[in-house]
């Protein structure tokens, strides 16, 4: 039986709206005939209790600290899957089975290697530029050279755009970083895994052979199945709205980079390292306590805060075990991370924090692995991009295949002035 909820106006008018109900997590309130009905509109600036879309891909509880793809849990997936099972199950809401696995990963491999030409494109970028900026230009571009042939009203069309921006992700990022350090650009080979095929691009020379440890390369794949989605936060519903106008994908993925590369999103990775830098010992922790919770000082403690969890984020807690596990191995010893764990227990202690729910979030310890496996700083939120294309581009084939999908267009509150005359210049 249908529920609604009833809104009473201040005209006296009474409205019924229907409530659709989630599989698990909030039900929401569908206010799409509220305009029509009413002639208002609703008022949410940061989408603080808006849904924007129904999806089936990425379920989260915030309270509770729970990240679910497809049902299985963040957990589950970092301990037993390889990112490519969890793109294929973002995409395809199912695990995969042996032989479609087998598919999925050489489909994949057909298309890692780009057009020589993108090679040139890099040139034009100067070497001290920010790797995420030249992927935001680079990813963009792949629209120039995919723009013709493809076919985003047939399911294979769609396809061979998710196979060719996961495959394209990690090479467009070795080259990004091979450039900056003037080294030659190593090409992508088919018998190495997603995640080892990335880190031999980035460290293997021209001149000898490379073999990625496989400490590094496990790391790196739980660290791209950590990251592969998260509904929809500000990249994604970038993605989606840039898609919704029926742009060309890669476009798209090109302006989901641009989002997560702020402060607020995933370029919070970076942050964390260069605020423990800065802290550098325990003895200056409280100064930062004390800035971070200073109003009148913009300082926030990165990598701390979520918009959605208010407890724990699921994918620190893998992290941090993680980052334990992979410094071990490589037998590093890290003080930023004896700081790091300082820091968290103090803040976990502080009224501020504790009552306004603040946690740390995934960026906090993806920083401290990321140094042990020898990742340069500025390469951190690109590793974020390379995971969440998966996530951003099955988010945008969701929203194509959805038979009602509209162009994504909010509405405003306007507050600006009334009609007025016009003043010639002279006059003003
Ligand atoms: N340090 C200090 N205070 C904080 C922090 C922080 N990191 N985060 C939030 N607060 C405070 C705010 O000042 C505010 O206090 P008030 O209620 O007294 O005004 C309160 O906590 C709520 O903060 P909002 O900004 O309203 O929370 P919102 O949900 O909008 O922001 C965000 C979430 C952007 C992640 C925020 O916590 C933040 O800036 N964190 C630091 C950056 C960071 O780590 N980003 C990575 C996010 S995870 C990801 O994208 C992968």
């Amino acid at each position: 039986m249908s529920e609604f909820a009833k809104l009473s106006l201040p005209n006296g008018k009474e409205i019924n709206l229907n409530i659709k109900k989630a599989t698990i997590g909030q039900d929401v309130i569908d206010i799409s005939p509220l305009f029509k009905e009413t002639g208002m509109f609703t008022f949410d600036p940061g989408f603080l209790s808006t849904a924007s879309c129904e999806s089936k891909i990425t379920y989260i509880d915030g309270d509770k600290g729970i990240l679910n793809h497809g049902g299985y849990s963040i957990e589950d997936l970092a301990k037993k899957a390889e990112y490519l099972e969890v793109a294929y199950l973002l995409l395809n809401r199912d695990l995969p089975n042996f032989e479609q696995y087998q598919k999925f990963c050489q489909n994949i491999k057909n298309n890692m290697l780009v057009h020589e030409q993108i090679s040139i494109l890099f040139r034009g970028f100067p070497r001290k530029a920010h790797p995420m900026a030249i992927m935001v230009g680079a990813v963009a571009s792949l629209s120039a050279f995919y723009h013709e042939s493809m076919d985003v009203a047939s399911p294979q069309g769609r396809m061979d755009v998710v196979y060719k921006i996961i495959a394209k992700m990690p090479t467009l990022a070795a080259m990004a970083y091979k450039y900056s350090i003037g080294e030659p650009i190593i090409y992508p080979q088919d018998n190495l895994g997603f995640a080892e095929n990335f880190l031999h691009m980035l460290f293997a020379k021209p001149t000898s052979s490379h073999k990625v440890s496989s400490t590094l390369a496990r790391a790196m794949e739980m660290i791209f199945v950590l990251h592969a989605d998260h509904e929809q936060n500000a990249s994604t519903s970038t993605v989606r709205l840039a898609g919704s106008s029926g742009a060309n994908p890669f476009a798209c993925i090109g302006a989901g980079i641009s989002s997560l590369w702020g402060p607020a999103h995933g370029g919070a990775n970076e942050e964390v390292i260069e605020m423990l830098q800065e802290i550098n010992s325990f003895e200056r922790i409280p100064e930062f306590i004390k800035r971070a919770k200073d109003k009148n000082d913009p300082f926030r403690l990165m990598g701390f805060g979520h918009r959605v969890y208010k407890n724990y984020d699921p994918r620190a807690s893998v992290l941090k075990k993680a980052c334990d596990e992979v410094l071990g191995e490589l037998g590093i010893k890290d003080p930023l991370l004896d700081i790091a764990i300082e820091l968290e227990k103090i803040a976990l202690n502080d009224d501020y924090f504790v009552s306004r729910k603040l946690f740390p979030n995934v960026d906090f310890y993806s920083g401290i692995i990321y140094k042990a496996l020898g990742i340069p700083t500025n390469l951190f939120t690109v590793i974020f991009a390379i995971a969440r294309s998966a996530g951003w581009i099955s988010q945008w084939k969701e929203m194509i295949e959805d038979p009602a999908f509209k162009i994504g267009r909010p509405r405003q509150l306007y507050t600006g002035e009334n009609k007025r005359d016009f003043v010639e210049i002279k006059n003003r």
